[in-house]
């Protein structure tokens, strides 16, 4: 269970030149390209009301310059601790190409139009899924699931889904975002940036 990393080209400061997201963008892309699975799937940390940390993977399905954007429901765990505590650290793990990606910032909900323009591109499977299941709530049986799903379908019928009340996206605003790179010997090359208080950002390079 130990695979040695080796990347032809070093990473440095000067791949992140014009910011975190274009970095991260080609990042991604590239883990499209070496048909990694799940290239936009990450692991969400919040902050529990225990104090503890809660993670979940959710999909990353918007990168903006002011952030990243996933969906979810809003009367979920994760919503809850959201809302009560409004910061997140998001982290993609691409091991096939040796490379991860952890975002730290603010979080808030992205506009209700947002969640519609993205609502409307989801498979009626999913759409269908989302008013059927309250997530994170516990339910007695899968026949009592699969029941609440049959009674969706009954309610819409072959009518258009709207946007449940409870479902939409968050937009995770980073104020951090560091690049892993895998090297051999575990002597890993690892760029942070951050932003200060004016917006400017700065990048660091961190010790394996
Ligand atoms: C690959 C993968 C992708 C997922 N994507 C999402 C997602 O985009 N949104 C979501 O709400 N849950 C997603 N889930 C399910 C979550 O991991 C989690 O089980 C669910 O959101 C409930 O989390 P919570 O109880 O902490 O709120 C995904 C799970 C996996 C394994």
């Amino acid at each position: 269970m130990r695979k040695d990393y080796r990347s032809e080209h070093d990473l440095d400061a000067t791949w992140a030149a014009d910011g975190w997201e274009p970095l991260l963008r080609r990042w991604m892309h590239d883990a499209v390209a070496a048909a990694v699975v799940e290239p936009n799937a990450m692991v969400l940390a919040t902050i529990g009301a225990d104090d503890y940390p809660a993670t979940r993977t959710v999909l990353c399905k918007g990168v903006f310059p002011e952030g990243i954007v996933f969906y979810t429901n809003y009367e979920s765990d994760k919503a809850h601790q959201l809302i009560a505590t409004p910061r997140a650290s998001a982290t993609f793990a691409w091991p096939l190409i040796g490379r991860q990606i952890t975002l730290r910032g603010d979080v808030s909900k992205v506009t209700p139009e947002q969640t519609l323009r993205y609502w409307e591109t989801r498979p009626r499977g999913s759409q269908l899924g989302a008013w059927a299941s309250q997530q994170s709530r516990p339910i007695a049986s899968r026949a009592d699931l699969d029941r609440r799903l049959d009674e969706v379908l009954a309610r819409f019928g072959d009518n258009d889904v709207p946007v449940p009340p409870h479902w939409g996206g968050f937009l995770l605003a980073p104020y951090s975002v560091e690049f892993w790179q895998g090297r051999a010997n575990r002597m890993h090359n690892r760029i942070r940036l951050t932003a200060g208080d004016d917006g400017a950002w700065t990048a660091v390079r961190l010790q394996p």
